[in-house]
Formats: C-alpha cells, sequence, structure tokens
C-alpha cells in the first residue's frame, strides 16, 4: 500500500496554500473535502491523483516527530486490529521560521464511492449490508485506549471492502486515559477565546465517544442527520442494538446530532471573528482556510 510522495508537486502545492491564505481567496484550490479540523486537497502528479490533508503548522523540530511517531503508531493498531487503513504517508517541509509544514497524503479513493455518497445512492439493501460490515470494523477496532471517528465520510467502499481514511487525529489514549494527541496543537485552529476553554473542560469529552463503540455509533448516527439521511435510523438503530447491551433509541440520536450541530456551528462562528480580527484589525495573515457554511 505505500507510495512514493511527489516531493515538487507537494511542494508546489503548499505554495499555492499559502497564497490562498495570504488572499483568503482559496478558489485556485482542488478541495477533495471539508472536514471539521482539516483541509483535503486534490493534487494530480503524472497518471496518480492524491489525497492531502494539511496539518496545523507544527512550531518546532521535536512537535512534529511527535506528532510522527504518533500517526505511525496509530495507522499500525488500526491496521492490526484488522481494520482497512487508506495507505497513509507524511510529507514535511520546514519553513524559513523554523516551523514545519506537513500533509498526510494518500491515494485519491475514487469520490463516488465515499460510503456517506453511497448510503443516498444505493437502496436500503445496500446500506444494511453496509452498516453490518460497518459494525463489524468498528466493534473489532475500538478499544479504551484505540479510538475511531466512524462517521460516514471516513469510510470508503473499495470492491465490497471499507478503507477508513480519516487519520490525520490519531485518537490514542495512554495508560491514564489521557489524549497522547498534541490537543493545544490540533486545536489551534479555535479562535483563543476558545482555545483555553475547549482544551480543559471539553477534550475529555469530546473524545470520550471515539474509545467505546456505543459512542462511535452514536455519533455515527447523529451525523446521518448532517447528510441528510435521517430516514436510515431506524433501520440502522435495530442493527446496532442487537450488539449493544445499552439500546441507543432515536431520541437519543437526534439530540446527540443536535448538541453537535450546534456546538460546530459555534466554533465556525469564532473562527469567522477571528479571521476578521488577524485580517483587518491586526493586518496579518490567518492561518488556516475555512469550510464555507454548512446547513445544519
Ligand atoms: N484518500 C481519499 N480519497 C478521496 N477522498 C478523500 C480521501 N481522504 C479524504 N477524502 C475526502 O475528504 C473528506 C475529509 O477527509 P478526512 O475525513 O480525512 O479529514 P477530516 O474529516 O477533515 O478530518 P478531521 O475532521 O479529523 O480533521 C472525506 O470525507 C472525503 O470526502
Ligand atoms: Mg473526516
Amino acid at each position: 500500500m505505500s507510495f512514493t510522495v511527489p516531493h515538487a508537486e507537494l511542494a508546489h502545492l503548499e505554495e499555492q496554500v499559502q497564497h490562498a491564505l495570504r488572499t483568503t481567496d482559496g478558489r485556485a484550490l482542488d478541495v477533495l473535502g471539508y472536514g471539521e479540523v482539516t483541509l483535503v486537497l486534490r493534487l494530480r502528479a503524472g497518471e496518480e491523483t492524491f489525497a492531502c490533508k494539511r496539518l496545523p503548522v507544527f512550531p518546532d523540530r521535536g512537535r512534529f516527530e511527535r506528532y510522527e511517531k504518533g500517526l505511525a503508531e496509530y495507522l499500525r493498531r488500526l491496521t492490526d486490529s484488522g481494520l482497512n487503513v487508506a495507505g497513509t504517508e507524511l510529507w514535511h517541509t520546514r519553513l524559513p521560521s523554523g516551523r514545519i509544514v506537513a500533509y498526510c497524503v494518500q491515494r485519491e479513493l475514487p469520490p463516488h464511492r465515499l460510503c456517506s455518497r453511497l448510503l443516498h445512492t444505493e437502496d436500503e439493501i445496500w446500506a444494511k449490508d453496509f452498516f453490518a460490515r460497518f459494525l463489524d470494523q468498528v466493534d473489532r477496532a475500538v478499544q479504551p485506549a484505540l479510538g475511531l471517528d466512524a462517521q460516514a465520510a471516513n469510510w470508503v467502499d473499495v470492491g465490497g471492502e471499507l478503507m477508513y481514511v480519516d487519520v490525520t487525529t490519531p485518537l490514542m489514549r495512554d495508560a491514564r486515559g489521557r489524549e497522547r494527541l498534541d490537543v493545544r496543537l490540533f486545536f489551534s485552529s479555535l479562535p483563543w477565546i476558545l482555545r483555553d476553554a475547549v482544551r480543559i473542560s471539553m477534550s475529555g469529552s469530546i473524545f470520550d465517544k471515539f474509545y467505546e463503540t456505543r459512542g462511535v455509533l452514536l455519533d455515527f448516527l447523529g451525523n446521518l442527520h448532517k447528510e441528510q439521511l435521517h430516514s436510515l435510523v431506524p433501520a440502522f438503530l435495530d442493527q446496532a442494538n442487537a450488539r449493544l447491551a445499552e439500546p441507543i433509541t432515536a431520541e437519543e440520536v437526534a439530540a446527540y446530532y443536535r448538541a453537535d450541530a450546534r456546538m460546530w456551528e459555534l466554533i465556525q462562528r469564532l473562527r469567522r471573528a477571528d479571521r476578521f480580527w488577524h485580517k483587518r484589525i491586526k493586518r496579518s495573515t490567518y492561518p488556516f482556510l475555512l469550510p464555507p457554511r454548512v446547513d445544519r
């Protein structure tokens, strides 16, 4: 599954991103997907196309190397648990300031095979079969120290095999249950007002759900509302509850989604305000590209 990242092309892509940041105009970029945290860009190089996920800028080599180790371990542990993880290479370059820009690079998988898309285009029989395969994968992978962000937009069905793509935020905990991720760095796209509050009060609870099957499933089901796929919730609940000691209810899914949507909407609003502050008041470059407004 390993491949060589085309260095010159990635360096060029990064120049385009820098330009987009300076002008806050991302229209020249070929965007494959907007997540809540990363921006995923398509890169063509010769015959191949890649999905390139720009990470928050690392302040120094030590922070980068820590991430590099964590990512490698996360990929290995997911693979050992039987999950099919999209082959991922970490590419980086050093800025004149000594800071490090890095991308998680994967081969581009066929966009029409993204499961959040297939759940719209295929019928309910496909959906139920997908969900059975999905439950097997989640159940095998998720552990108290190994987490998964399993929403439908993070899986691609390639020839009947589910491939997991969302690895940029390695979800692992140490023996004392603390996040091993550089949470401070990964929350650096949040406005400073939120950063401390979020880090201290929410990081535990934001992440808890990823480390137990029930939480992962609740998050998956809640996200179906965002994808306008709520009609699938009853059938999926039957399948999920057959495996859970404490069943999930439709009301719980809806309430979960409302709370989650409100939180992200607030964060995006504050980010836009923060960008405005950087550009117009401080006259400096805002270091992130923001996704467009999402209907929730
Ligand atoms: N290898 C790939 N091939 C094709 N499309 C991809 C690939 N990886 C990601 N994408 C597209 O980009 C979207 C976002 O990617 P991904 O889930 O990796 O990042 P993310 O959700 O932004 O992560 P996070 O929320 O942890 O920052 C996916 O939902 C998918 O549409
Ligand atoms: Mg994702």
